[in-house]
């Protein structure tokens, strides 16, 4: 059957100071279960567990096998695959490709981030993008609800199968190019893919030689990152393969990459605040995202839409409106270092 990928080694910095690099945001719980354990039951819908692969490092190693098994399963511990360190996602998708491969043979494989929130019955539509798989990279598009800059942008054209050939593929871009995309009907990038193992390494030595060429001459992994660029499956082939294919997901999908996103999916009280951690003090506020830990009051008076997370050792507040800038205050903080 299809194996599966996932990622597990971001960490997370939009979501500062609730996920330290120690404790990422895949790994935290908003309910009963974890983003990265919701990830794991949906890859069961499409592979057994000694066909799910996940890519994380050191300090996050514990938080896999511990959350796998807090479930009632038990992952081979060869399928567990340590980086040395962060390399982005073109790197850490090889290392999972190349130890498939090695395990199962030429295999055709899903990959998928462990930060979405999406309903299990989209394992379906990615099943049903097997056949496309040997002659494509297969990715499965989203229909946008507004210029996300965060995200990559597919551009449909003919119908390839139960999908469509993909014309362009462009990470990140900027507002301005996000809105002209979206006008022109592109897909956003769920960030999920379909990949055959052979055509991903085909695909890999033609668009990112150095990158193929660490992983084939290396002689163990730390040699290899020591070795391999920084860059992300999307910069990296996506954008420059022309054997792209899209497949429409139906389902709601979500990147609950930073505190506005998760503010959207999460249930509000009847003033409309969502509130993590312990029982803050809230006075005609309304719209906020609100985190404190127990055995210190919060309270906030007469505020709208903004968050507030109270951790132990750090305190942000900002307009949910500028949540994608956590990440400039974790960046800042290593540049002091
Ligand atoms: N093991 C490992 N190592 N995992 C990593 C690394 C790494 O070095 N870097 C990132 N990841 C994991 C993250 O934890 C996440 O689960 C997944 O890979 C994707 O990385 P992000 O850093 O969250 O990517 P992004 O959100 O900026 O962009 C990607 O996802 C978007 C949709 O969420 C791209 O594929 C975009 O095109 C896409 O729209
Ligand atoms: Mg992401």
């Amino acid at each position: 059957g299809i194996k599966s990928i996932i990622l597990a080694g971001g960490s997370g910095t939009r979501l500062w100071p609730l996920s330290r690099e120690m404790y990422p945001k895949q790994f935290l719980k908003f309910g009963d279960t974890s983003l990265f354990q919701e990830t794991v039951l949906r890859c069961l819908e499409i592979s057994n567990i000694s066909e799910i692969f996940v890519v994380t490092n050191e300090a996050q190693k514990f938080f896999v096998i511990g959350q796998i098994m807090e479930m009632g399963y038990t992952i081979p511990p060869e399928n567990v695959l340590i980086e040395p360190e962060g390399k982005n996602t073109l790197p850490a998708i090889f290392f999972g490709m190349r130890e498939i491969e090695k395990k199962f043979g030429r295999s055709v494989v899903g990959v998928f981030s462990s930060d979405h929130v999406l309903d299990r019955t989209a394992m379906q539509t990615i099943s049903s993008a097997e056949g496309l798989a040997s002659d494509y990279l297969v990715t499965f598009g989203v229909v946008p609800s507004f210029p996300h800059t965060g995200y990559g942008y597919i551009k449909t054209s003919e119908i390839c199968g139960p999908g469509y050939r993909v014309s362009e593929f462009r990470e990140k871009p900027d507002l301005e190019t996000a809105k002209k995309y979206i006008q022109e009907g592109c897909l956003w990038n769920s960030g999920m893919f379909l990949l055959d193992t052979q055509l991903f390494f085909e695909e890999v030595k033609k668009h990112a030689p150095s990158v193929f060429a660490c992983f084939e001459n290396g002689k163990d992994i730390n040699e290899i990152y020591a070795c391999v660029d920084n860059i992300s499956i999307d910069y990296g082939i996506m954008e420059k393969s022309d054997r792209v294919a899209v497949v429409k997901l139906e389902q709601k999908w979500s990147d609950l990459g930073n505190f506005a996103a998760i503010y959207d999916e999460l249930e509000k009280d009847p003033a409309g605040n969502v509130v993590l951690g312990c029982d803050p003090l809230l006075l005609s506020s309304d719209g906020n995202l609100v985190y404190s830990k127990c055995g210190k009051i919060v309270s906030l008076i007469d505020i709208k839409d903004m968050v507030v997370v109270d951790t132990s050792d750090a305190l942000l507040i900002c307009p949910k409106s500028s949540s994608q800038k956590v990440k400039d205050v974790v960046t800042t903080l290593k540049d002091r270092k």
